[in-house]
Formats: structure tokens, sequence, C-alpha cells
């Protein structure tokens, strides 16, 4: 079986006592042609988000099971893996927490302006108190907008209620009535949720049709003193827009920690004090990404030894032994 990037513990040590591992070097992305030409002879992978599996890996004769270090699984053809009886697994349920305390940790210093003011401080600017200086925005009592109601927008709206905040979201599935109840939680459509929202969250899967669902025109309906958060996948957010909207105050901040060409951030962007940027780093404790690590190994695991994955994403495939 193959390892894509390194894991934590204990992923390697479950793995080494069940099976032969092969790693591949050490590179960020690596090509299509190394990813197939690894497939070769494993009857599991373990790939991470920067590997782009599609049918030339999954269609490798003898593979059973590509189990994704991520709850994420935009970089899998999961079609094209069930079409060749390949087992996919994902991630879920583990990082939902750590990835909403990251999401909040966003918000409040793009609202508050904290990345700005550290900026400010160490250049030597900082003079002495002044009424009018590097002015935020109240989290407290304000509004926010979640888009995407999943496991992980409602980790976001459960942290929201903590600060007092008004919670509206938008999500083709409405939520149970006991989750509207609990969260205080109104479902309305994306327009009002932009006019709305003093803070927007992006929890939303990465699909055809969330690609570039914020734009310019998003960007115009929502407020001017409004804050975009971002910790799902970057091409759901046009960034040359966004850069766009922040330079000419049609907004007033964003927090990034996924950018729609990984690890290229729109220079734009790089250039503006209103926005946060993190290097996709909000599952990043030390205890989820080590559970992380497990569950994929455990995943893989099950896969090879014919058994049923506990996350399997395509069970169509089981049918088709
Ligand atoms: C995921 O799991 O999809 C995140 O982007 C990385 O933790």
């Amino acid at each position: 079986m193959v390892v894509t990037h390194p894991i934590l513990e204990p992923g390697p040590a479950l793995l080494a006592e069940m099976c032969e591992v092969r790693r591949l070097p050490d590179q960020y992305r690596h090509t299509v042609e190394t990813l197939r030409q690894a497939a070769q002879g494993a009857q599991g992978m373990v790939s991470q988000l920067m590997d782009a599996i599609g049918e030339e890996v999954l269609s490798t004769p003898g593979l059973k099971v590509v189990a994704n270090v991520a709850v994420g699984y935009d970089n899998i053809d999961v079609a094209a893996a069930t079409k060749h009886g390949v087992m996919i697994t994902n991630t879920p349920g583990i990082l939902d927490d750590t990835t909403a305390d990251f999401a909040f940790t966003l918000l409040m210093a793009a609202g508050r302006r904290l990345v700005e003011a550290d900026r400010f401080v160490r250049s030597g600017a900082f003079g002495g108190w002044a009424i009018d200086m590097l002015l935020g925005h109240d989290i407290s009592q304000s509004t926010i907008g979640i888009v995407g109601f999943g496991r992980i927008g409602r980790g976001v709206a459960r942290r929201a209620r903590a600060f007092g905040m008004r919670v509206l979201y938008y999500d083709e599935q409405p939520a149970t009535a006991e989750a509207e109840k609990e969260l205080m939680a109104r479902r309305v459509d994306m327009h009002r949720l932009l006019e709305e929202a003093d803070f927007v969250s992006i929890h939303v899967p990465l699909t055809e049709a969330t690609r570039h669902m914020f734009s310019t025109e998003q960007f115009a309906a929502m407020k001017t003193s409004a804050v975009l958060i971002n910790t799902s996948r970057g091409p759901v957010v046009d960034e040359a827009a966004l850069a766009q909207a922040l330079s000419s105050g049609q907004i007033f901040a964003a927090g990034l920690d996924v950018y729609e060409r990984e690890p290229h951030v729109h220079p734009d962007l790089l250039k503006l004090e209103n926005v946060v940027l993190a290097p996709h780093i909000a599952s990043a404790s030390v205890r989820t990404r080590s559970q992380m690590s497990e569950v994929a190994a455990r995943n893989v695991l099950a896969g090879i030894r014919g058994g049923r994955p506990a996350n399997l994403l395509n069970p169509e495939v089981l049918n088709r032994r």
C-alpha cells in the first residue's frame, strides 16, 4: 500500500503493523504520472487534498481503496472510483470543532483587525492610545450568515450564539427543527443573508455548483461593514473579485484559510491590510490531525482486508463485488 504524503502517529504505526507501506518522495503536489505509477501493485492508497486522484489512478488493476486524509474529497473523482470498483473514504466528524474554532478565530481577527494591529505595533507605529485607532466591528450582538449548515457550519453557529450573535443560514437542505431551535438559527435565502449579515462564514463543499459562489455580485450585495470568512475550499470564492471588493471598500475585511490555486495566493490579496491570510490550517491541531491520520489508516486497512471502511463515500461499489 502507498502513502502519498507523511501522516501523523498513530497512522504510520497502524499501517506498518498490517502491511507493507511505500512512501512517495517528498513533494507538495505529485504529478498524475507519479500517482499512477505509485498505484501499480498497491491495494490501498492514503491520499491528501493536494493529490488529484482521477481515472488514470483509479483504473489501476488491484487498487481497492483510497483513503483521503481530509473531510473534503473534491480532489478525487468519486464517480470514476465507483466505475472501477475502488472504495473512497474521508475523515468526517473529527475536525468539526477544530475547524469551527478556527473559522471563529479568523472572524474575530478580521473583524477586530488583530493581525493588522500586530503589524502596526511591530513596525513601531504605535504612538499611544487614540480614540479612532484601528476601529473594527463588534462581534457581540451582530448577525452572522452561515453558508452551508452542515456539521462545521452548525459548530460555528454554536460559537456565534455564545457571543450573542443572531444566526442566519443558507443551505439547500433545511436543518432539523431541533437544530434550528437549539442554535436559534433561521434559514433564509442567499440574498437576504448577504444583505443582513455582518459576518459571512462559508462552509460548503467545492462542487461545480459552488465554484465562484462568491464573486462581484455577492460582494455588491453585502454590507460595506461586512466580513467574509472562508475555511471551506478556495475556489468557492473568486479571489480577484474579493481583492477588488476589499480594496474598494465594498466589504470591510476577510479572513481566508483556503485559496483558489493553493499554495498560490492572489497577489492583490497579499498587498491588502484588511485580509487575514492563513495557510490552510483550520484543522491543524495536534489532536485533530493525529485522529485524521488514524482514521484514514483504519479506513484503508479495512478496505484492503475486504471489509467495509467506516467512512465509505461510495457504498455502491460493494454491490459490484
Ligand atoms: C479537510 O479536511 O477537508 C480540510 O480542508 C483539511 O483538514
